[in-house]
């Protein structure tokens, strides 16, 4: 069973972010396989892939972020801020692991972000859609 399933509740009534969305919990469960694999490859492989989640959630982030704008969202501001800390939390997560500091594990890690994203997927970015419907309507 992969560590983060995509199901129907999850959709925010949008194929394209729904797409975006359904990458970014691929990347996720491919972060987490990394996990108890060969130690010598672990650490590396879950680094590439976290740089690539990295990568796709600020393309993903920055898509969002211009629909919002395009369609003159009020609550763009509160959401980018939302948007740039998950970014610079995974960044500074990502940094720990790699000092090899024993506070923060890859799973530790993997779990912050499944968190998060299922969190925000459900309520915020959620509550844009329903704007965006309405004001496109
Ligand atoms: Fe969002």
């Amino acid at each position: 069973m992969a560590y983060i399933n995509w199901e129907a509740r999850f959709s925010v009534g949008n194929p394209t972010i729904d797409e975006q969305h359904q990458e970014l919990f691929a990347l996720i469960n491919r972060a987490y396989e990394t996990i108890g694999g060969d130690p010598l490859n672990e650490y590396e492989a879950l680094w590439v892939i976290l740089s690539k989640l990295i990568d796709y959630t600020r393309f993903h982030f920055a898509e969002e972020e211009g629909m919002m704008e395009r369609a003159g969202y009020p609550e763009l501001a509160e959401h980018r801020v939302l948007h740039r800390a998950l970014i610079q939390k995974t960044e500074q997560m990502l940094d720990t692991l790699e000092s090899g500091e024993a506070a923060i594990g890859a799973e530790k890690l993997c779990q912050f972000i499944k968190d998060w994203i299922e969190q925000h997927v459900l309520t915020v970015d959620r509550r844009y859609m329903a704007y965006l419907a309405k004001s496109t309507a």
